[in-house]
């Protein structure tokens, strides 16, 4: 199956209430594991690589990669960019077949963010991709890009519907108190800012900071619309976790393929739990023929 742009699979996510795991890869395998995994369940799923990994492996590496393990899938498949900040980066993965681009201007004051969120909106137009594009600011570390705890700020909802009106997102990422990385303290979700958003605006939003995150705050916020839901650290940790792990349960095995077998093994229990969780298992072949319906009337 050919990698489909997100836009549909989480309109139509919102509608159910369900949301679409939306995981960082760090390599081949972790990207093996994540596609095999949500084919198992029957689950549509988002690959998205941030701008670090794509530097460390070149657009066309990961592209290649990514497409050729999704070519047999029978549920949707999106590659996605995860906080995109650079223009030149952003180009090279729409022409290197990326079907999703976040641009992260969040750190720009409001009209900036704007400007740039739509300059990245009307050079994805021609390609067919959808756009991610964030305003108020997650706290905590997404690879370069650090947020101090108390410096993040929350989404204004007035701006959020000027800014969603502004331009059709795919996705759209509002800041409502999650956090990247590990929680230092119970995580304060702004509730009342995310019912309002869910009340105006009709499209599908974005959970940023999913790891460490309790299944009941997920589950409340897929159903105020949070149809894409973003997994980076706990798969990370899965990654190294599960390579000591296998080492110290057999110390004189040095066959590496045995060694990534046992981290392909602990990545997928983090992709396989967090799947259902969110309650993605057994829609993938269906949305593929109800998004098949929207594009064709
Ligand atoms: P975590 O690092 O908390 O899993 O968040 C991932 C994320 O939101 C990526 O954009």
């Amino acid at each position: 199956m050919p990698l489909i742009d997100f836009k549909q699979v989480l309109i139509q996510a919102r509608k159910e209430a369900f949301g679409v795991g939306a995981f960082n890869p760090v390599d081949y395998a972790s990207t093996r594991v994540i596609i095999e995994t949500a084919e198992s369940l029957d689950a549509p799923v988002i690959l998205q690589t941030s701008a670090k990994t794509v530097s460390f492996y070149g657009h066309k590496a990961i592209a290649d990669w990514v497409r050729h393990l999704a070519e047999d899938t029978t549920v949707p498949v999106s590659l996605h960019l995860d906080h995109g900040k650079d223009l030149d980066m952003i180009r090279a993965c729409l022409d290197h077949g990326w079907t999703n681009v976040m641009i992260d201007a969040s750190d720009l004051p409001f009209e900036q963010n704007l400007e740039r969120s739509r300059t990245v909106y009307e050079l994805a137009q021609p390609y067919g991709v959808s756009i991610e594009a964030e305003i108020g600011e997650i706290h905590g570390v997404e690879e370069d890009i650090v947020v101090e705890e108390g410096h993040g700020s929350v989404v204004d909802p007035e701006k959020a519907v000027l800014f969603c009106e502004a331009m059709d997102l795919g996705v759209f990422a509002p800041a409502i108190g999650t956090a990247h990385g590990i929680y230092k303290g119970e995580p304060k979700i702004e509730w009342d800012t995310l019912e309002t958003l869910y009340g105006r605006i009709p499209g599908p939003f974005a959970l940023h900071g999913g790891t460490g995150l309790e299944d009941n705050i997920i589950q409340r916020c897929i159903g105020l619309g949070c149809a894409k839901v973003n997994i980076s650290t706990q798969l990370k940790i899965a990654f190294v976790d599960g390579f000591c792990d296998y080492h110290r349960d057999h110390p004189q095995d040095y066959e590496p393929l045995r060694v990534i077998g046992g981290q392909m093994k602990s990545m997928s229990e983090v992709v396989r739990d967090k799947i259902t969780q969110f309650g993605g298992a057994g829609k993938g072949a269906a949305l593929l023929t109800s998004i098949g319906e929207t594009i064709s009337n």
